[in-house]
């Protein structure tokens, strides 16, 4: 089956309201060139305070699909509480988001966020009917101790416990080695294929090979426009979850732009 690339935006800590609502206009006017059909599913995560500046933009062909949809970059499991400074998804849901990214290795290592954490948050998430964006990756250490498969098999199998085949089939995973973000040393595209295809198999024997090969799994990692082309020609890329690139409409628009004509 072909599945619908996806070009991810997570603007990490950045921009605010003023600089999120000039960059949000710049992708809103680049998109309304085309029909849903024909762009990837383009999404943007921006923080929660600038929420309120962006929105999707539903496409009037006829399709029914989103030019442009809003992913949160964290949520809490809890539909409601005692959770000082945390969100819901029915709140993310009610500020406009239709992903949530969760996993995330920043907040893994800075937050001590652990799988037990994330497959409660894409639990909670797939009930609240929303699509969680499930990272993963390994450390420069694991990966020299080729223990790569080893630790990102383990962790999807983590995120995805006691997930139905129909929701798994829904979902979307971010394979994010942590040595090649922000330092401008992406993955070999056959390597991050290879991975990406040992994640599917891992799905496979999950939920089956029908969810195996409808889920989406994107690459991250120093994503740029001079890399995007490989990348979505490789057999079970999907798209790309992109930090840095993200930031200035110029490489972002890009990097659809590229998507476009790779997967038509
Ligand atoms: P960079 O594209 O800046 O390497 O960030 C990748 C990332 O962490 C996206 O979630």
């Amino acid at each position: 089956m072909s599945r619908k690339p996806i070009i991810a935006g997570n603007w990490k800590m950045n921009l605010l309201q003023s600089d999120a609502k000039a960059l949000f206009d710049e992708i809103s006017s680049y998109v309304s060139n085309y029909t849903a059909v024909q762009l990837p599913s383009v999404v943007i995560a921006p923080v929660f305070t600038s929420l309120n500046q962006v929105h999707s933009i539903h496409c009037d062909c006829g399709c029914g699909g989103d030019k442009l949809a809003v992913a949160a970059q964290n949520c809490h499991w809890e539909t409601s509480g005692a959770y000082t400074g945390e969100l819901s998804v029915e709140m993310l849901k009610d500020a406009g988001c239709s992903y949530i990214i969760i996993g995330h290795s920043e907040r893994r290592q800075y937050f001590s966020e652990t799988d037990e954490m994330i497959n409660k948050k894409a639990k909670a998430i797939l009930a609240g009917g929303l699509i969680p964006i499930i990272c993963c990756g390994e450390t420069l250490e694991q990966r020299e101790a080729g223990s790569t498969d080893v630790h990102i098999a383990s962790q999807i199998r983590a995120a995805l416990a006691g997930i139905s085949s129909e929701d798994i089939a829904k979902s979307v995973i971010a394979y994010e080695p942590i040595w090649a973000i922000g330092t401008g040393k992406s993955c070999d595209a056959d390597e991050a294929n290879r991975v990406i295809k040992m994640i599917r198999s891992v799905v496979s024997e999950i939920a089956g090979a029908s969810a195996a090969d409808s889920i989406r799994i994107l690459y991250g990692g120093s994503v740029k426009p001079s890399t995007i082309e490989e990348q979505m020609s490789k057999s079970d890329i999907d798209g790309a979850l992109i930090g840095g690139a993200s930031l200035k409409a110029e490489s972002f628009i890009d990097i659809i732009d590229k998507t476009m004509k790779v997967s038509v």
